[in-house]
């Protein structure tokens, strides 16, 4: 069993895909153990993705993070973090195979609808930066 961080983002929650979005997951054996709506500050979404800080995306990313509210949810199941990258697709929805969340609900690159941590080491402090213990189960 694995854990993994999702977030629907804000061009998804603003167009009122939340539910058709969390069927993908729990029609593919992905459980929701934690979930919750929350409002980005710029603090946030700039030490969420970190990683990216030098990129030359990472300003138009962080406007989009912060843009609305997102869902943050802890998806648990067998392979997660890889079968959650599997039903979102492609980082360009362009790109992303049909069938898939970001082909589906995802407009461009920016406005991506949803992301997934990448590996299992990133999905546990990914899961730590929105999550205490007690809120998953
Ligand atoms: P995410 O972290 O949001 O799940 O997306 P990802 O793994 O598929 O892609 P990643 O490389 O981690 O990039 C994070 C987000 O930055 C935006 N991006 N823009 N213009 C560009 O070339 C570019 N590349 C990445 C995307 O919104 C991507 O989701
Ligand atoms: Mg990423």
């Amino acid at each position: 069993m694995e854990q993994t961080l999702s977030i629907i983002k804000p061009d998804a929650v603003a167009k009122g895909v939340i539910g058709k979005i969390l069927d993908r997951f729990e029609s593919n054996g992905l459980k929701i153990a934690a979930m919750k709506k929350v409002q980005l500050s710029r603090q946030d979404a700039e030490a969420f993705y970190a990683v990216h800080a030098a990129r030359p995306f990472f300003n138009d990313l962080v406007d989009f993070m912060v843009s609305g509210p997102v869902v943050v949810s802890v998806l648990e199941g067998e392979n997660a973090v890889l079968k959650n990258r599997d039903l979102m697709g492609a980082t360009n929805p362009k790109e992303a195979a049909a069938g898939t969340i970001r082909a589906d609900f995802a407009e461009n690159i920016d406005a991506n609808a949803v992301h997934g941590s990448d590996s299992l080491e990133n999905a546990k402090n990914e899961i730590a930066f929105f999550f205490s213990g007690r809120e998953i189960s």
